[in-house]
């Protein structure tokens, strides 16, 4: 058979989404020429803030059809200054995970050898989690609105929307996702106490759904407790499962303990396969280091390699983490994890240890 070719859709966006995205194709680049077993293409899209302050629009017209010809999108961090935080997110990020029904928000955390979590005797091995987001509706569906604006008695609704159909299809995902992992232990995590009527739904799904599960363990746990659990007991936790809003939270602090949040990867999944799925970063768009060259290229470089295990190239996938965690372990670090690199001494290191091994 003749080596296949991947089409990739790269949008950098903003901030230091550009920086890292380039250190992550020229780690790609290095990895697909060396094992010579497939091809990627790429075609960069300048969809980004810089793009919406000209023309009005995150997402030129037609652009959502250019994008579903390809077989999954990289994708930087948007996010400026001068403009809202919420015009640039439901512009470019949700107009892209919404319509192509990347309902798994799937984020993998662990402590890489040679960098310190800041828990105490925490250490590689002791912290790693696959936290799995409901991506396409909960507290983020964009259900609401505001009335009587800027008067003093101004309403506000942001009303969760959680549907027996998304949560089912999610937690089963989350429960098919601990039975890959050696550990088979899955969290599912709520506020049923509070949150009487969507947060219930999730445990009562969660209930039937472990009937066709039985090799995995689940157990449950309140959001407020989890952040206690995560901190203090790192290692009774393995797949996590959580809404929306719960989740984004929640593996924030997951990168936060992990080390740095300039490590941790996210995929926007649609497991039917219908449309493409887009991996990024988990970190934004970072304006204090935009342009100093010292952004951490990791978290793009596992997103890479997230991206390459959900194309089918598990192998190159695995030797990407193994050559990115050697290079970690060697003391090639930027200064978010304690060391003095650049970004593109990190990405020089990587390519260096990927034509070492193959
Ligand atoms: P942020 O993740 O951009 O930055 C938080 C802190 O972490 C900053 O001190 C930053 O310098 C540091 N940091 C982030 N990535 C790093 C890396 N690769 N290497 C070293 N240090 C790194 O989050 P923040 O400041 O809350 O948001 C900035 C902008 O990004 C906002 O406009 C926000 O809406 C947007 N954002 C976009 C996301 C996305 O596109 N998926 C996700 C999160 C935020
Ligand atoms: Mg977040």
């Amino acid at each position: 058979r003749g080596r296949p070719t991947y089409k990739i859709a790269s949008i950098p966006a903003d901030g230091i989404g550009p920086e890292v995205v380039e250190a992550g194709i020229t780690v790609l680049k290095c990895l697909t020429k060396a094992l010579y077993t497939f091809n990627l293409e790429f075609e960069h899209f300048n969809w980004s803030s810089n793009l919406y302050l000209k023309t009005g629009k995150y997402i030129p017209d037609g652009g959502l059809e250019r994008l579903k010809e390809f077989d999954a999108i990289l994708f930087g961090a948007v996010g400026a200054p001068n403009v809202p935080d919420h015009i640039s997110l439901w512009g470019l990020r949700l107009a892209i995970c919404q319509p192509f029904q990347q309902y798994a928000n799937v984020r993998p955390t662990k402590i890489f050898k040679g960098t310190q979590s800041p828990l105490r005797n925490c250490n590689p091995g002791d912290l790693n989690w696959v936290i799995v987001r409901e991506n396409s509706e909960g507290e983020y569906a964009g259900q609401g609105g505001r009335s009587h604006i800027g008067q003093l008695w101004e309403v506000a609704t942001e009303v969760a929307i959680f549907t027996r159909h998304a949560v089912e299809r999610l937690i089963r995902f989350a429960f098919e996702t601990a039975r890959s992992r050696p550990r088979k232990l899955l969290t599912v995590v709520t506020k049923s106490n509070a949150q009487r009527n969507g947060m219930v739904l999730w445990d009562e799904v969660a209930e039937l759904v472990a009937k066709d599960f039985p090799d995995v363990t689940y157990d449950k746990m309140l959001v407020d407790a989890m952040t206690v659990r995560m901190t203090l007991k790192p290692e009774t936790l393995d797949t996590i499962v959580a809404s929306n809003l719960h989740a984004d939270i929640l593996s924030d602090l997951a990168a936060a303990l992990a080390g740095s949040i300039g490590i941790a990867p996210t995929s926007n999944l649609d497991p039917t396969r219908k449309n493409p799925s887009m991996f990024e970063p988990i970190h934004g768009s970072a304006f204090d280091i935009t342009g100093k060259g010292i952004a951490n290229p990791v978290a793009t470089f596992w997103t890479a390699a997230e991206m390459l295990a959900w194309l089918g190239e598990e192998d190159a996938s695995n030797t990407l983490m193994e050559c990115v965690e050697q290079v970690c372990e060697k003391g090639v670090k930027t200064v978010d994890l304690g060391g003095n690199a650049t970004t593109i001494q990190v990405t020089e290191a990587v390519c260096e240890e990927i034509e070492r091994r193959l």
